[in-house]
């Protein structure tokens, strides 16, 4: 039997606060220890074809862009090879790699991002690969757009470039999960059902058919990119939330306006959207945000002083309405929960 090569690497979901693979975005990658991907990559003589195990089930590898990924790596592996001829010569074997996501995929939580991450690490350090993530990123982009984030830690800026093919488009890091300390979110799991409408086929229907997507590319987006960045490095809570909140709206108001329209928000993610504006209309400031990427499932911002406050408010409320018990509050950091029962009524 020939000798089996391996590495492993975990990558984490990070979610969208800019949600636009047409445009720059900005993200947070939420820590390793909650939502994380992890990946191991093989390669061997022996091994017949390449191979990928999702969650304990063959998946297919045969899109094209999960095929343009694999190319490139190879294609860096084989430069290294042609330099150095002591090296095995990993290029030509095939690759086996299982990997394990510890959240719903494909629900809207960004398993993609996370997937295409932790695949391409993988594949680069058992390729022994010495490309920078940035390097890297460029071809998690064409896994899944959202996946050259997933790359980084902390907020990201996706930027764009000024390339029509996209080469330049690339992920920096604009400050690291250590700037914000305060800073804490908390997922909620509305569905985990795997969605309808898969990302990239609804943001390519909704590029195609929405108008609404044009101006937002154009008037809205630039801008809330320049004042999210300030957002972050002033660590202006307030700020970041409402831009946060009026991101997502805009997203989902281009999925809406596509044709056929896309849904991804449902009565549930909806009822949250009231709770937390309400919330910041009784507290008379705005202590907590809600953003969707694509699918049912909210993300939660808040500043760790607040924490019992909004928790303890969502917490009150899915456990004390009939039928909402079944939403899973999962926070990212453990909750000191203290109910206020004030706020668990009239609403
Ligand atoms: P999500 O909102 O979860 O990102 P998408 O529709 O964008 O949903 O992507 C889901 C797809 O991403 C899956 O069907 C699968 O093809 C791919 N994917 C998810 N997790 C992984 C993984 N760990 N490794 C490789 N591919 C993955
Ligand atoms: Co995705």
């Amino acid at each position: 039997m020939a000798k089996i090569y391996y590495a492993s690497r975990t990558a984490p979901v990070n979610i969208a606060d800019l949600n636009l693979p047409t445009n720059s975005s900005i993200s947070v990658t939420l820590s390793q220890k909650d939502l994380r991907t992890l990946t191991t990559a093989s390669c061997s003589q022996d091994f017949e074809k390449d191979e990928l195990w999702l969650n304990g089930q063959s998946h297919s590898l045969d899109t094209p862009r999960t095929q343009q990924c694999l190319s490139d790596l190879r294609k860096y592996r084989e430069e290294l090879e042609a330099r150095d001829e002591s090296l095995p010569k990993l290029s030509k074997m095939h690759l086996h790699i299982v990997s394990e996501n510890n959240f719903p995929t494909a629900a809207g939580l960004a398993s993609s991002a996370a997937g295409f991450a932790a695949l391409i690490s993988a594949i680069a350090k058992l390729y022994e690969l010495p490309q920078t993530a940035s390097d890297l990123s460029k071809i998690a982009r064409k896994g899944s757009g959202s996946a050259c984030r997933s790359l980084f830690g902390g907020y990201v800026a996706w930027e764009m470039g000024e390339l029509e093919n996209g080469e330049d488009s690339k992920a920096v890091e604009i400050a690291p999960l250590s700037h914000w300390p305060d800073m804490k979110a908390c997922i909620l799991v509305v569905s985990d059902d795997k969605k309808d409408v898969p990302s990239t086929s609804g943001m390519q229907l909704t590029v195609k058919t929405s108008p609404l997507f044009q101006h937002r590319i154009e008037k809205v987006v630039p801008q809330r990119f320049e004042e999210m960045k300030k957002s972050i490095m002033e660590k202006n809570f307030p700020l970041f939330a409402e831009l946060t909140m009026k991101d997502s709206n805009s997203f989902h108001a281009t999925c809406l306006d596509s044709y056929p329209p896309i849904f991804y928000l449902n009565d549930t993610s909806k009822r949250i959207i009231k709770l937390i504006n309400l919330l910041n209309e009784s507290v008379g400031e705005i202590i907590a945000a809600y953003t969707y990427d694509a699918g049912p499932n909210a993300v939660i911002y808040y500043e760790h002083k607040n924490e019992s406050r909004v928790l303890g408010l969502l917490h009150a409320v899915f456990s004390s309405v009939d039928g909402w018990q079944k939403i899973d509050v999962k926070s990212l950091t453990p909750p000191s929960i203290e109910l206020d029962p004030t706020w668990g009524s009239g609403v």
